[in-house]
């Protein structure tokens, strides 16, 4: 399965650099073709000479190098390899990508690359848990980069445990076999919604909704990693969208509908958007102003169209899978469930919005995912992690050949 593939190896200074001889050992027995690159702190965890020994290649350690640099160079380093792996990636070389610095050999190459970076984190469990580290975590995710581990355990310093191990090498063989495969999704094409619509009262004001955008933002990153080429129309969230997908930004409701044809077929379409179900249809061409009267302005109100139910109900071309969300504040899955009746969806992804939860902009979400099969209720989770499920869901489905 790796056979000929190039992947170049970045090799942080971390005590957990030295199962990266395993790791290298293990890439090649699989055919790899594995080029190292160490950076400074590396080299007093372990020697250039096993690891360049191993590899059968040329350590690269200096961007300074002149010898290196004639020879190959960090933009043919970055260029010439169909995957970068990053391990140990440590909170400094984490750091140093999610800011796009390129002070060494290691960080420049990250930054000159086109290909994909997988990322196999370890260090201390604050470290991990610190919030910067949490900052260049959800960056680096939602620049595409992936991730492998870190586990929980046993830490190399004596008597501490937590959240920071290295995953171990076979489990980095795996993810590495997984992202040079190009995911289930590959070769797929998924449609999603997201973000609150802004319908105009006059060319000043609007009415909305208090979606932030991150539910949907959080599903079409996870998409993304499972290898699904990714159209995402977004009305104007609060979080910014995320890379290497086809961005789509509307405002109302209508002109979501329209981004939503346009970008149809599509093999798989899920609409987290929170559309408002009106719009103001005597809208002012004009900003409205007070007229001393003492009288308010009557709006009238015209009903959007229903996304979802026109796709979900689509006689040709509809996709495969049409999954529809339900934010409700009372009788969830009893409302929910007459929601997928009603639309002629898939399945519908239910949630609690009332305010005692939290979850509306919030980084949480408590769900559960209805289908002509029954209900599953999943346990509260962060938005991206319910992200990942659904993701995994939809890739099961299609994989299937629903
Ligand atoms: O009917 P309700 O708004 O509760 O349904 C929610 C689901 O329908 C969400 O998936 C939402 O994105 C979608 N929807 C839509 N177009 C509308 C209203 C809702 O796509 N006009």
């Amino acid at each position: 399965m790796l056979a000929e593939k190039r992947i170049l190896l970045i090799i942080g200074g971390g005590i957990a650099a030295y199962k990266v001889l395993d790791l290298v050992r293990r890439l090649r027995e699989r055919g790899a073709r594995v080029r190292p690159v160490m950076t400074a702190a590396a080299k007093e965890f372990v020697t250039p000479l096993s690891v360049g020994a191993l590899c059968a290649d040329h350590v690269f350690t200096d961007l300074f190098d002149r010898h290196a640099e004639q020879d190959v160079g960090h933009i043919r380093l970055a260029r010439e390899t169909d995957l970068i792996v990053v391990a140990p990636a440590t909170a400094d070389l984490m750091a140093k990508l999610a800011q796009g610095l390129a002070n060494d050999l290691a960080s420049a190459v990250l930054l000159a690359t086109t290909a994909p970076v997988l990322m196999a984190p370890a260090m201390n469990p604050r470290m991990w848990a610190h919030p910067a580290t949490r900052r260049n975590h959800a960056q680096l995710q939602a620049d595409g980069v992936t991730f492998v581990g870190p586990n929980t355990g046993e830490m190399a310093e004596a008597g501490e445990a937590g959240t920071g191990r290295m995953a171990e090498p076979m489990d980095i063989v795996e993810a590495i076999a997984a992202r040079l495969a190009g995911g289930p999704l590959a070769g797929r094409h998924v449609l999603v919604t997201s973000g609150p619509t802004h319908e105009p009262i006059d060319p000043v004001r609007y009415i909305a909704n208090r979606s932030s955008g991150a539910q949907g933002t959080a599903l079409a990153a996870a998409l993304r990693d499972l290898g699904a080429r990714v159209t995402f129309v977004t009305g104007p969230a609060e979080v910014p969208a995320p890379a290497g997908v086809a961005v789509q930004r509307v405002e109302t409701a209508v002109e979501m509908l329209a981004a939503v044809e346009a970008a149809l077929p599509a093999d798989a379409a899920v609409f987290a958007a929170a559309v408002a179900d009106w719009r103001v249809a005597n809208a002012a061409a004009r900003k409205m102003k007070k007229d001393g009267s003492g009288r308010a302005p009557a709006l009238e109100f015209a009903e959007n169209p229903d996304i979802l139910a026109r796709v979900a109900q689509m006689r040709k071309g509809r996709p495969a899978l049409v999954v529809g969300f339900a934010a409700e504040t009372d009788d969830v899955i009893a409302h929910a469930s007459a929601k997928l009746a009603r639309k002629g969806c898939d399945w519908i992804v239910a949630n609690d919005v009332s305010p005692a939860t939290g979850i509306m902009g919030g980084a949480e979400n408590a769900v559960t995912i209805l289908s002509p099969d029954g209900a599953e209720a999943w346990p509260r989770l962060p938005k991206d992690e319910v992200a990942r499920r659904l993701a995994a869901k939809i890739a099961a489905v299609l994989g299937a050949g629903k």
